[in-house]
């Protein structure tokens, strides 16, 4: 069997807070313990599409990038090669460039490629490594919706910063008598809002999984004012929808973009005003969670990771993504992790908790 000499590392989808200690984990590992040679492949998989977009990484090219948020290969949510969008002409024409990535791969000398991301991507590479690409993946994502692991690097980093913001919303809050919501992200699933609303305190959580009640969340709030507590902090993912209505969108799919979620922390603060009467003020966090430098758990993480797919490379287990299973790192088949989301089980141990401590979720 021909010796894994050279592999390529991309980052594709949004960016997270670890990328790129999971690319400096990759390169000291495969260069220092292996002695193979890694190709940095920029932009998503364009630079498969464009090769002067490819560049070597030595352990020199990515010194000090471990406390770095975003990536230094760039990446794209627009990029997938099957249906690789460009405008020929004045017009947007849709393309299969796969062929022409597989080549690519092949000319840049390339036994494997690593690439980080998320559901979309992980399809991308399930759907290249069944082209004959030998692929493994890492997920990420600031959402931790991943149905293929337990956990992923960047979501603790994004806790984090929306649990800062929520303990200066609260003195703030507190001095005004408001109500202030704050809108985090999250896409459908729940998991930023419930952990930083319980690690901020929060008195309300509103999550996809459990469609809220106007008159429930805000009977809370006049319990709390009744009890002397003028003041109240909301958290609302912005996936977060009322029981029979829809999810806010911020802009509508198109052009094979999926849609953007918000407002929903707007008509929130709206209704409260509304059936309260109480000055109501709205925060919308945004793309603050996903920049800035990882955690130390999100930096460890990102490197066992890492290593892990360095490891997976060299069993040549490819079609394959690490993940966290009960603490341990493990893998799984590329097919299982493409597309499938995990969400907050709405009667799961997180949310009993934050029920016991009274925090309602307008149910
Ligand atoms: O998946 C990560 C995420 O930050 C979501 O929480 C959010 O809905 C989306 O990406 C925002 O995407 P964009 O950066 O394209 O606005």
């Amino acid at each position: 069997m021909k010796p894994i000499r050279r592999i390529g590392i991309s980052t594709g989808g949004g960016d997270c807070p670890g990328l790129n200690a999971v690319i400096r984990a990759v390169v000291k590992t495969a260069v220092n313990t292996h002695g193979w040679e890694v190709v940095g492949i920029f932009d998503g998989f364009d630079g498969l599409i464009d090769t002067a977009k490819s560049k070597v990484l030595t352990p020199l090219a990515i010194r000090g990038i471990l406390p770095q948020g975003g990536t230094i290969l760039g990446t794209t949510n627009r990029g997938n090669p099957f249906k690789y969008q460009a405008e020929v002409r004045g017009k947007v024409v849709t393309r299969d460039l796969s062929p022409l990535v597989l080549r690519n791969a092949r000319k840049l000398g390339l036994d494997a490629v690593v690439t980080i991301g998320g559901d979309g991507t992980m399809g991308i590479a399930y759907d290249l490594h069944r082209k004959g690409l030998p692929m493994v993946g890492v997920p990420k994502t600031i959402d931790n919706d991943l149905a293929s692991t337990d956990i992923t690097f960047g979501f603790n980093t994004a806790v984090t910063t929306a649990t800062e913001a929520l303990d200066k919303l609260h003195t703030t809050a507190e001095s005004h008598h408001r109500v202030i919501v704050l809108e985090v992200m999250g896409r459908y699933a729940g998991w930023i809002a419930l952990e930083s609303g319980i690690a901020g305190g929060a008195d309300v959580i509103l999550i996809p999984e459990i469609p809220f009640d106007y008159e429930a969340m805000c009977e809370k709030i006049m319990t709390r004012r009744r009890r002397g507590s003028k003041f109240s902090l909301i958290v609302a993912a912005e996936g977060a929808k009322p029981r029979g209505g829809s999810v806010s969108l911020a802009e509508k799919a198109a052009g094979g973009r999926a849609e953007r979620l918000g407002g929903i922390g707007q008509k929130v603060g709206a209704e409260i005003t509304l059936r309260t009467g109480i000055d109501t003020r709205v925060t919308v966090l945004g793309h603050l969670q996903r920049g800035g430098s990882p955690t130390p758990f999100d930096r460890i993480l990102a490197t066992r990771l890492g290593v892990a797919a360095v490891d997976l490379v060299r069993r040549r287990r490819f079609g394959r993504l690490v993940c966290v299973r009960g603490g341990e790192i493990s893998s799984a088949s590329l097919a299982s992790a493409a597309g499938k989301m995990r969400g907050v089980p709405p009667r799961g141990e997180l949310v009993r908790v934050a029920e016991a401590l009274r925090i309602s979720f307008g149910r």
